[in-house]
Parts: structure tokens; sequence; C-alpha cells
């Protein structure tokens, strides 16, 4: 029984993947995740200099919603919202981060990039590519990202322009809504070799005392546990479309979550926020309960599932309807009879 993992070529020792963001904005954390057995990291993302103001960070910039609602002692129940947008460094910072993760790190690192010109992109992923990375993910789906860039106006050349100038598996990662689907398709067909479903939706919440917005007064990132729900339907809708392989990414709490994940087609599964909640140790004990569900169920690999919830997902004109056979017929009177 093993937790190894291909995706994109790469070897992973679990499929369990550190997500882009504060778990992965230095050197050490690649090595406490490494030590939890991570299957890989990806970098936090580093964004062109026209977005340098990105590069500094409001404080706070994390709140956490619906705390309070703990099941057992372990956060279950919580809303995250953060305003955190690109790497803190200059680009030659973070080409010296990839560098040193690579000299010290034995799991995979995939860099990961924002930007808006296709040019641009093309030549920030040739330095991610020359830095050492193993792979590296478009991140075209920060909550944080202007307005003004489109999927069609600016990210099809940017894919494109990138697939064409590495050789390295190039990953991207989408934001939720209804678009995953075709996104997931044009990314394919513009070489991607994997997409990433999904970043965080765009969100805000309201300090009623203050009757403002809360945090700094503007929309932010936000993320927890429930939204494993609308990337799960996500995973399904894109696996039963595209070839590529798919990392699922939201919500993430425990080793069955990664397992649902699996079953509705996703190869890996990247996690940030139970860690940022729970600790390091949180990858540990998610592959724990991995390991321990393909113990009891005696899976050997876990290609033996993927993919195998979507073998019985049945399809509107499929599912068994009530006839709607009654003598009575529905009832469209108020409080006409009494009820039997
Ligand atoms: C504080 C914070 C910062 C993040 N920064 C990035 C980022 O720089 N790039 C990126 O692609 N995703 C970023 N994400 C999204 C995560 O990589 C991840 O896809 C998302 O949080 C869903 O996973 P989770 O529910 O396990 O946290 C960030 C998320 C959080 C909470």
């Amino acid at each position: 029984m093993s937790l190894t993992t291909t995706f994109v070529g790469l070897t992973l020792q679990s499929p369990v993947i550190v997500a882009s963001g504060p778990a992965s904005h230095d050197v050490n954390q690649i090595r406490l995740a490494q030590e939890q057995k991570a299957g890989a990291v990806v970098l936090k993302t580093a964004c062109s200099d026209k977005y340098i103001h990105m590069r500094s960070w409001p404080r706070p910039r994390y709140k956490l919603l619906d705390w309070d609602k703990q099941i057992a002692g372990r956060s279950k129940a919580f809303s995250l919202y953060a305003y955190e947008q690109g790497y803190s460094g200059t680009l030659e910072d973070y080409w010296q981060f990839i560098k040193v993760c690579k000299k010290h790190a034995s799991v995979p690192i995939i860099g990961s990039i924002f930007a808006d010109e296709a040019h641009e992109w093309k030549e920030m992923a040739v330095k991610v590519e020359q830095s050492g990375a193993d792979a590296i993910e478009l991140d075209i789906s920060s909550p944080h990202r202007p307005g003004s860039l489109g999927f069609e106006k600016t990210f099809v050349a940017a894919i494109k322009a990138v697939v064409s100038a590495v050789k390295f598996p190039v990953l991207v990662k989408l934001s939720p809504g209804p678009d995953v689907v075709q996104q997931s398709i044009s990314a394919q067909e513009c070489g991607a070799k994997a997409v990433t479903l999904c970043n965080r939706l765009r969100g805000v919440d309201v300090d009623i005392e203050n009757q403002r917005p809360i945090l700094h007064g503007y929309f932010g990132g936000i993320g927890g546990p429930w939204a494993k729900y609308y990337t799960f339907r996500h995973v399904a809708e894109a696996a039963q479309a595209v070839s590529i392989p798919i990392s699922g990414t939201g919500g993430t709490m425990s080793g069955e979550d990664v397992i649902k994940y699996i079953m509705l087609g996703a190869t890996t599964v990247q996690i940030l926020s139970v860690i940022m909640i729970n600790g390091w140790e949180s990858i540990g004990r998610i592959n724990g309960e991995i390991e321990q569900h393909m113990k009891q169920k005696g899976i050997s690999s876990l290609d033996q599932i993927r993919g195998k919830a979507l073998e019985s997902m049945t399809y509107p004109d499929e599912i068994i309807r009530w006839s709607g056979e009654s003598k009575k017929g529905p009832r469209n009177t108020w409080n006409e009879e009494k009820s039997e």
C-alpha cells in the first residue's frame, strides 16, 4: 500500500501538496512540509513588477470568522478571510528563493506566478524554470486580481506564451464559477499539463457595530471547510471533460476529504487553511487518515479509486422521480381542508 502518486510526470510521496500561500513563503516552511511527508510544495505566488504594491501586505491581513464553531476542540467550521497578495520580496529574491528550496528540498517545488501581459508571464516562467523549479502554476485566479484581466482577453495568451517557452510542466489554477469546465478545456488545448481547481472566492463581511466592511474595508479572499463542496463539484465536472490531471484545492480538513477529491477525479489535493489553523502536523495526520482508509478497504494504490464516484453519478434525466400520481393532485388552496 502506498500513497505514491504520479502527477505531471513528477513522482510524489503523497497526493497532498502544500498550496501556494503563506505556508510556502520561506525555505524553512519547505523543510516543515517535507518532514510531514507532503507530496510537493507550490510556492507563494510572485507578482510581476507592475503589481509591486501587492508585495506589501496590510496588517492584520487575516480574520478568522465563525471560529467559535469548534467541534471536539478542533476547528472544523470556520471561514478564513484574508487580504494577502503576492510574495513579499522582489523577483530576484523569488528566483533565489527557488534555488535555495531546490538545494535543500527533496520534494518537488512548484513555482507560482502572476502577471498580465503575455510576455511578462513568459519571462517570469522562464526564470522560474532556470531557477530549478520542477513545475510552474499560473495563478490566473487570485481573488485579488484586477477585474479587467479576463480569461479570454488575457490568460489564454499568457498560458500559450508560457507553454511555448518552457519545458517543465505548466499547471493553471482557475477561479470557481460557471466557466470552470470551459476554462479547463481551454487550458488543456493551450498545452497545460494540469489544472488546479479552484482558487478562493472573493467575498466580504460586515462589522455591524461599526457599520463597515471588516478588516481593511475592501473585498478579501474567503474560504473554509465549507468550500470543498463547490470545488468537489468543479473537480467532478472538469474530470469528465478533460484528460489532463486535476489538482483539487479548497476546504480540505481530513484524509476523508482527500479521498473524496480523488474519487471525484482529482490526482492531487492542495491544502493550506488546515495548516494555517491546525499546524504542520495536519499534513502527517491527513496522510495517516488516507493510509488507514486504504488499509481498511484493501486499496493498494490511489489509482484504484480515482474517479470511482463519477462512475455512479446520475444525470438530471436519469434521476428517478416521484410520478406525481396523487388522487387529489397538488394542493393549491390555503387551509381549505383539514389535514388528514
Ligand atoms: C492567506 C492565503 C493566501 C493565499 N495566497 C495564494 C497565492 O499567493 N497564490 C495562490 O495561487 N493561491 C493562494 N491562496 C489559495 C490557496 O493556495 C488554496 O488554493 C486555497 O486556500 C484553498 O485551499 P484551502 O481551503 O485548503 O486553504 C491563498 C490562500 C490563503 C488562505
